[in-house]
Parts: C-alpha cells; sequence; structure tokens
C-alpha cells in the first residue's frame, strides 16, 4: 500500500513537472526577446552619447548604404566569432554589441548577463541571418 502510495505520487509530480515543462513556449521567448531588441536598437539611453544603434547602422541595421563613421548594415555578413578592426581582437555577436554600447554610444557596458544585451544580440542576429524565429 505504501508503495503505492509512493508510485502514484511520483507519477502525479512528474506529471505536474513535465505539463509545466511543455508550457514554456521556448520560441515565443525568442521572438519576444528579438521585439524588445529592436526597441533597445532605436533607444538612446543606452548611451550618453544621444546616439543609437540605429545612428550609424541606419535603416534597423537593414541598409545596403553605410551610415554615420562608415557603420554597415548587418544583412549577409553573418559569421562570428569574427575580426573587429575597431577592437582589434576576435570577438563574439554579443562582445560586438558590447563594444558598440560602450564606445560609439558611451554607455556603460551591460552585465553578460543582462536580458537587454540577450535582446539585441537576438535583433542583430536575426538581421544577419534572416532568422525571425520561425
Ligand atoms: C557612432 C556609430 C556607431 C554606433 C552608434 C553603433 N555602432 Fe556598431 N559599429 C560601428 C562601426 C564603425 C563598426 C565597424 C564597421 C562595421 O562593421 O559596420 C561597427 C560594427 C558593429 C558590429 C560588427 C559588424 C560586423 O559584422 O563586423 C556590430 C554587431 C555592431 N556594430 C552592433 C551595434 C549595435 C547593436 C549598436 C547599438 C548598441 C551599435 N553597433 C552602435 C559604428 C557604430
Amino acid at each position: 500500500m505504501k508503495t503505492l502510495k509512493v508510485v502514484l505520487l511520483f507519477m502525479a509530480t512528474s506529471g505536474l513537472f513535465f505539463s509545466f515543462a511543455h508550457a514554456v513556449d521556448g520560441v515565443a521567448l525568442e521572438k519576444a526577446s528579438i521585439a524588445n531588441g529592436a526597441k533597445l536598437y532605436a533607444d538612446p539611453s543606452l548611451g550618453t552619447s544621444g546616439r543609437t544603434c540605429n545612428t550609424c547602422h541606419i535603416e534597423m541595421g537593414k541598409s545596403k548604404n553605410m551610415g554615420m563613421r562608415d557603420a554597415k548594415g548587418f544583412i549577409g555578413r553573418k559569421h562570428f566569432p569574427k575580426y573587429f578592426p575597431m577592437a582589434n581582437r576576435v570577438m563574439t555577436l554579443d562582445q560586438a554589441v558590447q563594444f558598440c554600447i560602450v564606445n560609439p554610444l558611451s554607455g556603460k557596458p551591460l552585465a553578460w548577463d543582462d536580458s537587454k544585451l540577450t535582446d539585441l544580440t537576438s535583433y542583430v542576429n536575426s538581421i544577419y541571418t534572416g532568422n525571425i524565429a520561425k
């Protein structure tokens, strides 16, 4: 009888656990991250220079033309980590985003686990790859 109770309890709790695991919609979270990153992309409060990412990487990073300081759009330029001439080192995509927050935007570096950094990186990556979290 006791064993049966333990088995039933286990089944009930693991059932609960797995139904929670299924309730999380990862793709929806990725889409939300990209959407929030798009807002941050045009938000001057990331820095102190009055600029946004969009000041230089114009048309939300989708332009084939150069913006301020010869900054380009991101479409089709994917391959990270890559050599980043401004910093004279190889960087991951989030390091490149962080570099542009600290330097051209004169902002404070974000913590590496800050969701703003994740979201901006999600947005920029979606332009590089054309992946809008299908
Ligand atoms: C004052 C202009 C300026 C601003 C503002 C700026 N950047 Fe940049 N960024 C540059 C320049 C110049 C480069 C190097 C040339 C290039 O790769 O387009 C660069 C390079 C990059 C790269 C690497 C491009 C590649 O494929 O090698 C990324 C990613 C990037 N910036 C993201 C951002 C993000 C995100 C923001 C906003 C937080 C931002 N930048 C703000 C000027 C700027």
